[in-house]
């Protein structure tokens, strides 16, 4: 895997004069040359609109992208390439299932359960669909050590219609058994949607082995550009639900009296799509693939276990969530410094950490801690920036202790 380090570019610059330790990959990953080269080609040799066009250019910019479905169809192993609706994001393909799928067939009084250690896109939006139409929500509850309380299951998902939860957590790294939740919501005739944001890049993911009816998922967290996303859906459900935006590309016909629309993903993709985006997230998915997502699990895997045993030798630092199912996340705080200050002080050794509620209020409730700052790894770190991550908590312990002193 130290290979690996030279593949992205960005790696090897440095920050204050010191090398990069970039730890904030939670938030967003770094882009490996295979996709940076990927964007390069297109806008040099492709550019063109997609779908419309009958010349050169737009043939081959539209071969490029309905390549790219392809590839992410494969990397989460769905049944067909057309089960892949291209999104802007995570945020947008959670969004997408509310208004097209949960706005049509969800009444008032109708429950969606949820969880508490949710990202804020995966509550909002219920929250917005709940002024609206009336649903109630319910909340699988978070035990101590960060996993998801599923004691008593099956009461709560009595009169459940959907089940939405993240596949592994922002904050406390906890890798939820969507497996189990999703036969379970199953059983009562619920439909189950996975926020795939974290998962997707710690693990080789199989939409069909996990059970789940949509799983969505942002290419920026995955070596790719911003700015694309997927949401894979059952192609039945996907065939039942509505738009969201209308216009271009996602029609059958339109008339003055009105419009029909186009079949999946089509009609959920109106308008111009991030085309060099998704080519990118192809090559992405090109590039994860030649290294195997199986190897990057296990990589993940070695680091969290370096990271698990260093991290608790700090004085002072309160790791949140303990789960024995756990991806490279550590969210923590630091007696007597508050994680934006200590967020700038590393940021002066070169190491890039995240502070904030890390867009998940009513988790940092549930454990008391409004903010914390949070480290989180992938698959091309070394255990030296651990060590230089460790060091740097140290130093900045001893910094606010004489300043107090
Ligand atoms: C678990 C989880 N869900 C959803 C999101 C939202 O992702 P995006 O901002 O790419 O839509 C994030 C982003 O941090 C996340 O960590």
């Amino acid at each position: 895997m130290r290979d690996v380090r030279r593949d992205f570019p960005i790696l090897s610059r440095t920050v204050h004069g010191k090398p990069l330790v970039y730890l904030d990959n939670a938030a967003t990953s770094q882009k490996p040359t295979a996709v940076i080269d990927a964007l390069d080609r297109y806008y040099r040799e492709t550019n063109a609109n997609v779908h419309r066009g009958l010349h050169t250019l737009s043939e081959a910019a539209t071969a490029a992208y309905e390549d790219a479905r392809r590839k992410v169809a494969r990397f989460v192993h769905a049944a067909r390439p057309e089960e892949i609706v291209f999104v802007r994001n995570t945020t947008e393909g959670l969004n997408l299932v509310a208004h097209g799928w949960a706005r049509k067939f969800l009444k008032a009084g109708d429950v969606v359960l949820l969880t508490e250690m949710e990202h804020h896109s995966n509550i909002v939006p219920w929250h917005i669909l709940r002024d609206q139409i009336g649903i109630t929500l319910r909340f699988l509850r978070v035990n101590d050590d960060g996993t998801l309380d599923l004691s008593d299951l099956d009461a709560a998902l009595e009169g459940v219609k959907l089940v939405s939860f993240m596949h592994a957590s922002n904050v406390l790294g906890t890798i939820n058994p969507v497996r189990q939740i999703a036969d379970a919501a199953h059983a009562v005739g619920a439909k189950v949607l996975v926020d795939g944001a974290q998962g997707v890049l710690q693990m080789p993911v199989d939409v069909g082995a996990l059970g789940c009816d949509w799983y969505a998922f942002s290419g920026h967290k995955l070596c790719a550009p911003t700015g694309i996303g997927a949401l894979w859906g059952r192609y039945e459900l996907l065939e039942a639900m509505d738009p969201f935006l209308g216009g271009g590309d996602m029609i059958e016909s339109v008339r003055l009296e009105g419009s029909t629309w186009a079949e999946p993903p089509a009609r959920f993709e109106a308008g111009t799509p991030a085309i060099s985006e998704a080519i990118g997230l192809g090559a992405a998915v090109d590039y994860l693939c030649s290294i195997g997502m199986a190897e990057i699990q296990a990589e993940d895997a070695t680091l969290t276990a370096y990271a698990l045993e260093k991290l608790p030798q700090v004085p002072g630092l309160r790791l949140l969530g303990s789960a024995p199912q756990r991806g490279p996340v550590f969210a923590f705080t630091l007696a007597g410094i508050h994680p934006h200050d200590l967020s700038a002080l590393l940021d002066e050794d070169g190491i890039a950490i995240r502070a904030g509620h890390h867009c998940a209020q009513p988790l940092g409730r549930r454990f008391g801690v409004p903010a914390s700052a949070r480290a989180s790894l992938a698959f091309y770190n070394v255990p030296e920036e651990i060590d230089a991550l460790v060091t740097a908590l140290m130093g900045a312990r001893e910094m606010f202790a004489n300043v107090r002193s």
